[in-house]
């Protein structure tokens, strides 16, 4: 535990560094994807041309997440350790399980979106084209909308662990 909190006063800074980029890298994606990415493919008319674009876009987006999202949590932990909150007030110790629970639920989102992404492809592939869309209609409009609003959730807690 000492090694934690000597860590994080050395390197501190730099470690809230990479927890704040990874977030808004995470969040900053999923709100490209929402609301820039998609309506701007939306006015292709050509359907194949437009769901293999969309495919093709979520899947570099997606793959790109990754490494972000195992930082945040990584970085999480050492910023919890290194505060050692387990021996501050209990109050902001539930808030940082509350934020592990968080992260789990948009991690295991994360990897529905993924999966919904891989059949969508597969459908398309298929030649099942409606279905491919309406793969992508539901990641668009129920999936993506929810880990923006739980990244926000997040996002808030940490700045009342910072004290705010
Ligand atoms: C394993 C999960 C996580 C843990 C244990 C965790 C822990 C923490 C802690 C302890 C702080 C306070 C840092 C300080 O006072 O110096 C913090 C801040 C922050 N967290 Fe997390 N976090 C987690 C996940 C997330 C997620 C999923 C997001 C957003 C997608 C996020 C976004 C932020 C941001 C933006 C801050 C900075 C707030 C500020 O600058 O005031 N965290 N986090």
């Amino acid at each position: 535990m000492q090694f934690f909190i000597d860590f994080y006063s050395q390197y501190g800074r730099f470690i809230v560094f990479i927890h704040v980029i990874s977030a808004v890298i995470w969040i900053g994606g999923m709100i490209v994807i929402k609301f820039i990415v998609l309506p701007a493919l939306e006015t292709i008319h050509d359907t194949k041309l437009k769901l293999s674009r969309i495919l093709q876009i979520m899947q570099r987006l997606l793959n790109f997440m990754i490494i972000f999202i195992v930082s945040l949590a990584i970085t999480g932990i050492f910023m919890n350790l290194g505060h050692d909150f387990r021996h501050s007030l209990p109050s902001l110790y539930m808030l940082v399980h509350i934020k592990e629970a968080v992260w789990t639920l948009m991690a295991i989102n994360f990897v529905y979106i993924y999966r919904k992404r891989n059949s969508a492809e597969r459908e398309f592939v298929s030649g099942d084209d409606e279905g491919s869309a309406e793969s992508i209609f539901t990641i668009s409009n129920y999936l993506l909308p929810l880990n923006i609003f739980l990244g926000f959730v997040a996002v808030y807690f940490g700045i009342i662990l910072r004290g705010l």
